[in-house]
């Protein structure tokens, strides 16, 4: 086993090692029943809710939830990976291939992040945290305070899926008819569609293929590849109003901001809520503006700074220089093969990392993967 020292993070502090702006270079879709297509067919253009104050638990009985139970592992993002080798008869040049949000938690927001332990796509772990969240919202409502509404975790997780279904179009506007637009309140909300981008970028001298989903389009897509596209993350949070909520929000910020930082997200809609789940305001925050504007209102209101934007980018380097040094051996006759996994334990200072299988892939990456390369 090898391990990566987290702390102290202040070895990552200062200028940040530099950063490609992603590039989408293909894509593919989940339809309404979770079925896989090599194509834009689930994009979702940008269009504000309608209704004022709306009401984001309306529908929650009826909707239409993705199992995610199973183990996906990396298998659409290969299938998108080698349908684009093939036709392009060129082999992609990233060192890393992963999912956006296994970047996010696992690396970049491990400086500021010492909560969760995890063993990302290890699924004993993650069902025996399922059923840890299930006892718990079994559990009776805490106590009962009208300004305090309590809802179970569940349904709380709804207001999310709700807020894109009441912000998002099928197709632009211009094709859409006025009761299309009014009648989304109405809508069922399935999560169970899907656009997932695909992008080349890169963290110091790492090159790295992401894939994860992107709410909507704020216009149309560039019909040149590779331009930026003004994609849209679409978040809701409870709405501010006092100090410590906006301590809390700047602490979720950090997660925003990366998630939408690794795919290019440009810009990203917050819908504020009441604690009753009602839709108070919209708020676009330019993602580029976050890391700056949360250490500015720090230094004006002379509290610390909750987390740093170029560290977890130099933590980010840092630790995946170290992973291939790890994992890949130098001598190019060497057998890379295996499985290797890597965990963090709650709150422990260290990552870990430890070979599974001496050889084979696991069941992580997939025969048609491995016959076309
Ligand atoms: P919010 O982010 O508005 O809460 P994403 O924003 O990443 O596209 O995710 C869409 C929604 O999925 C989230 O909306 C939330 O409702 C739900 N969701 C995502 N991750 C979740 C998690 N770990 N637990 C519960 N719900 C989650
Ligand atoms: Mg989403
Ligand atoms: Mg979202």
């Amino acid at each position: 086993m090898a391990s990566f020292a987290i702390q102290p993070v202040h070895r990552f502090h200062g200028q940040s090692q530099p950063v490609r702006r992603p590039k989408e270079f293909t894509c593919f879709s989940y339809d309404g029943t979770h079925t896989l297509h090599l194509d834009d067919r689930s994009l979702r253009w940008y269009y504000p809710p309608q209704e004022p104050n709306a009401d984001l638990s309306r529908g929650f009985e009826t909707f239409d939830k993705h199992d995610d139970s199973g183990d996906e592992h990396l298998d659409s993002l290969l299938e998108a990976i080698t349908a684009h080798e093939q036709t392009t008869q060129a082999k992609i040049d990233a060192q890393v291939v992963t999912w956006r949000g296994m970047m996010t938690k696992v690396i970049m927001a491990t400086p500021y992040d010492d909560r969760d332990g995890y063993i990302e796509e290890n699924h004993e772990y993650k069902a025996a945290s399922r059923r840890e969240q299930e006892a718990r919202q079994n559990r009776p409502p805490p106590r009962p305070h009208p300004d305090r509404p309590w809802f179970p975790p569940d349904v709380m997780s709804f207001w999310g899926y709700k807020f894109e279904t009441l912000s998002t179009l099928p197709r632009p506007w211009g094709e859409m008819t006025r009761d299309q637009i009014e009648g989304r309140g109405a809508e069922t909300v399935s999560n169970k569609a899907q656009y997932c981008s695909v992008v080349r970028t890169g963290i110091g001298s790492n090159i790295l293929c992401l894939g994860g989903e992107v709410d909507a389009v704020w216009d149309s897509k560039p019909a040149v590849p590779g331009k930026p596209i003004r994609w849209v993350e679409l978040k809701t949070s409870q709405d501010i109003q006092s100090p410590r909520d906006l301590e809390f929000f700047e602490r979720k910020l950090l997660k925003f901001w990366i998630q939408s930082f690794l795919l290019g997200v440009p810009t990203i809609v917050v819908g504020f809520r009441s604690r009753h789940g009602r839709l108070v305001r919209l708020e676009e925050i330019s993602t580029e503006t976050i890391p700056g504007n949360v250490k500015m209102r720090a230094a004006s209101s002379n509290s610390p700074v909750p987390w740093d934007g170029d560290t977890c980018i130099n933590f980010a380097a840092a630790f995946m220089d170290w992973l291939r040094a790890t994992m890949v051996s130098p001598d190019s006759d060497a057998d890379n093969d295996g499985v290797w996994r890597i965990r963090r334990k709650p709150g422990s200072p260290h990552i870990e990392v430890f070979r599974v299988e001496e050889t084979g892939h696991g069941r992580i990456l997939p025969d048609t993967f491995l016959n076309w390369r």
